[in-house]
């Protein structure tokens, strides 16, 4: 059912005003203020214009194209078509006008609505279908009618224009498929938010997924995986699920793509991953492989070995392949990876060695630098440019490529300082194939911790670029990789709400930016979200528990958060789950002993979004600032109160642990006094792929001074280096009898890591959390 949340309804009009229409609906000035990404300025007045399918859309022949899409976006609010009729110059007829001015740049638009006009002004065309976009947003999004409708909208001006000329999003269509209507679906929601960029990532190891004419192995062989992994990649041993899986897009889906998304403003910047992810090209045509061999599309995650060899066929076949993308593909830019490519193959190939030498390249980077080169040479001769993931930047940079910088923001401020156009995508705040929530109330994802305000938080240009560089900084990009995504359904909740945060940081004026505000337009925009039946993630609505650890006091606080401005939070510390009736959270909750929280939002008395359901750990050492022998890594030390703030670390490492590269780990803690001791422990955790494993051995001590430890418990960790070994958190614990002491020391001593392990010899990285003394 669609549903009218935020819209007044005006009592039936008599019949012989009204015609066929049922009620009339008057837009509050809440859906005008909630436009997301919110406008440059917004002035509400006083009034209303009634828009109802009499009303006639004015626009002058050149603008005809825009005219039809607004004729056809209105036709889900209105349920009929409007007329369109031309518009000569000095005329202001009453209606909907459409006109172009000269003194906008060109994305730029206003939105002038008067009891007598809609008055769209862009500084093109593109600026015309932004201010559809905030008309859009400020009408219901409905799909279905049961007949026309009829509305008055507020009296208003908007004045708006984007902060950056590029704001993209991403989707890998290889780990997983799909289709063109999904795609078309995906690039609609997108220029609803006003971004303007759709990066389609169109071939990786997993699939190639682009009919190319001249090659028609690549589809027929190279679309096709013969099974895939299922569950994390990390849970080992890897199992698969034993059933064929690909999909293509024939270039005539590509052409209904690309004409559907330049009638919303929107380029495709196609991306075709070279010199590495290029298994499923290998797998279709292996003689693109530096070693004769029977080559299969990849049916895991990961980095593969197999890239493409430099040899004259290879760069043949790419530039035929590149020849027909960029015949079918209008964008100024062509994607063409750059990103993880080993370099194994090239160092085993004589040809490559051979290579090497004659173009006296000094290392396998500046043969990568070379390959790009010569892509961007053929790239360029076809009057088109390069963009490429940053590592491009490895062995020199070709002259004209433009950046993406992704891990991190270090490439993109190197680019910038050459004087290279950049585009902002870094993992750590705009990989939308990260969780945006507790792992546990959240369904499988790659990993990484990316909440909504994160997102939104992110400033594109670099503090590090002066004025002139930080021109290169074209915008930013959110990226979908889809290894975790199998359907278009769970594509739509890892991207919205999170799409709607980048879209604001990327249009709206920095000083415009302020997240309170930003959630409370959110929440009105959901019932948009909801009426276009977008499967976004609730995670707003969750509730998220924050340690407050007060050394001066030894107590622990715990407070309550979660996104929404309108739900309230009910909580119970006596293992029920939150009712209506349960206790309402005014404040910070202390806690005297190890307890399980449970918290709910409310929202008009209905639960929303996941249980919190957390068990603080409350003992001597809680709220307490032990004293370290050696500092954990700057990655993963948040903080004094790591080990003593109640929070257990889980199986998955990230900021709840302290990690330590190399290093032992030693901790002191002072209990103030001589206190009788019954019980001592703490947590470590074991994950190889990640070189963190159990440490090899631990010790726990007590004193009284400070400084002449007895030892109470010491063990050794057989199964620190034994392969297969699970990811698990452990615990090492001993119960004392007749025990008192004021100092208790913890330690844990670092492995090698061994031969069986890609990292083997050096010391591994040894994650330690929560301690406790009871
Ligand atoms: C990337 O995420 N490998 C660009």
């Amino acid at each position: 059912m669609n549903t009218f949340r935020g819209y007044l309804f005006l009592l039936l009009l008599p019949p012989f005003l009204s015609g066929c229409l049922n009620d009339k609906v008057i837009i509050n000035k809440e859906a005008a203020r909630s436009i997301i990404p919110k406008p440059v300025s917004l002035e509400m007045g006083s009034g209303s214009f009634s828009l109802s399918p009499q009303t006639v859309v004015y626009a002058p022949d050149s603008l005809g194209e825009i005219a039809s899409y607004l004729v056809k976006t209105l036709l889900n609010p209105i349920g009929e078509e409007l007329s369109i009729q031309p518009m000569g110059p000095g005329n202001s007829p009453s209606g909907i006008l459409l006109d172009t001015r000269t003194d906008l740049g060109e994305e730029a638009y206003n939105l002038s609505i008067t009891s007598e006009q809609v008055h769209i002004s862009g500084g093109s065309q593109k600026g015309i279908f932004y201010g559809i976009q905030s008309l859009r947003q400020i009408l219901p999004t409905l799909i279905q009618h049961s007949a026309p409708q009829a509305y008055e909208l507020p009296v208003l001006e908007i004045q708006d224009e984007p902060r950056y000329p590029y704001r993209g999003l991403h989707l890998d269509v290889s780990r997983h498929f799909f289709p063109v209507d999904f795609i078309k679906r995906f690039i609609d929601l997108l220029a609803f938010h006003k971004l303007n960029v759709f990066h389609w990532h169109l071939t990786d190891d997993q699939g190639w997924r682009l009919e190319i004419k001249q090659y028609p192995k690549l589809t027929e062989i190279g679309a096709y995986r013969e099974e895939t992994l299922v569950g994390h990649y990390r849970d080992q041993p890897h199992k698969f699920d034993g059933k064929r899986y690909g999909g293509f897009y024939t270039q005539e889906d590509v052409k209904e793509v690309l004409a559907y998304a330049a009638e919303r403003q929107v380029t495709v910047i196609p991306e075709i991953e070279l010199p590495g992810h290029a298994l499923a090209a290998i797998s279709a045509y292996p003689e693109l492989a530096c070693q004769p061999g029977e080559y299969k599309v990849g049916t895991k995650w990961g980095i593969f070995e197999e890239v493409f060899c430099p040899t004259d066929y290879t760069f043949e076949f790419l530039e035929n392949v590149l020849g027909e993308v960029i015949d079918l593909f209008p964008s100024p830019y062509i994607h063409i990876g750059g990103d993880e490519c080993p370099k194994v193959r090239w160092e085993e190939s004589a040809f490559c060695q051979n290579l090497l030498k004659q173009e006296g390249l000094s290392n396998e980077l500046e043969l990568q630098s070379y390959f790009i080169k010569r892509i961007e040479e053929y790239v360029n001769s076809r009057g088109r440019r390069i963009i490429g993931w940053d590592e491009i930047l490895e062995g020199g940079l070709a002259p004209n490529a433009t950046v993406m910088s992704w891990q991190g923001i270090t490439g993109g401020i190197e680019a910038a300082e050459q004087g290279h156009d950049v585009v902002m995508t870094p993992t750590s705040h705009v990989y939308l194939d990260y969780y945006q929530g507790d792992p546990e109330n959240e369904p499988l994802a790659i990993g990484g911790n990316l909440p909504l305000e994160k997102v939104y938080a992110y400033e594109p240009t670099p503090e590090e670029l002066d004025e002139k560089e930080a021109q290169h900084i074209l915008g930013a990009q959110a990226n979908l990789w889809t290894e975790y995504i199998p359907t278009g359904e769970k594509a739509e909740y890892m991207v919205y709400p999170r799409a709607c945060a980048l879209a604001e940081l990327v249009w709206t004026p920095k000083e415009g930016k302020d997240f309170i505000d930003f959630t409370q337009r959110l929440e009105y925009h959901f019932s948009r979200l909801d009426d276009l039946g977008v499967n976004y993630a609730k995670t707003f609505y969750n509730v998220t528990a924050l340690p407050l650890p007060d050394s001066a006091n030894k107590q622990l606080q715990v407070e309550l958060k979660r996104n929404s401005q309108q739900a309230e939070i009910r909580y119970t510390l006596n293992d029920e789950v939150p009712g209506p009736e349960s206790s309402r959270y005014e404040g910070p909750i202390a806690l005297d002993q190890t307890q399980t929280l449970k918290a709910i939002s409310f929202l008009e008395g209905k639960p929303v979004g996941a249980t919190l359901e957390k068990t603080f750990q409350v003992s001597l050492a809680t709220a307490g600032i032990p004293k370290l022998k050696n500092m954990p890594s700057e990655k993963y030390n948040a903080g004094p109160f790591v080990l003593t703030d109640g929070v257990v670390g889980t199986d998955i490492f990230n900021d709840l642990w302290y990690g330590f590269d190399g290093e032992d780990f030693e901790a002191t803690i002072d209990l103030g006094e001589e206190t009788p001791i019954k019980r001592l422990g703490f947590g470590v955790l074991h994950t190889p792929f990640a070189w963190i494993f159990y440490p090899s051995q631990v010790e726990i001590s007590i004193s009284q001074d400070g400084e002449n430890f007895e030892s109470v418990f010491s063990a050794e960790d057989p199964k620190a280096t034994v392969e297969g070994t699970p990811i698990k958190r452990k615990e090492h614990a001993v119960t004392l009898e007749g025990k008192s002491a004021r100092f208790v020391r913890f330690f844990a001593k670092n492995t090698i890591i061994p031969t069986w392990h890609g990292g083997s010899g050096r010391n591994s990285w040894l994650f330690v959390d929560e301690i406790y003394v009871e």
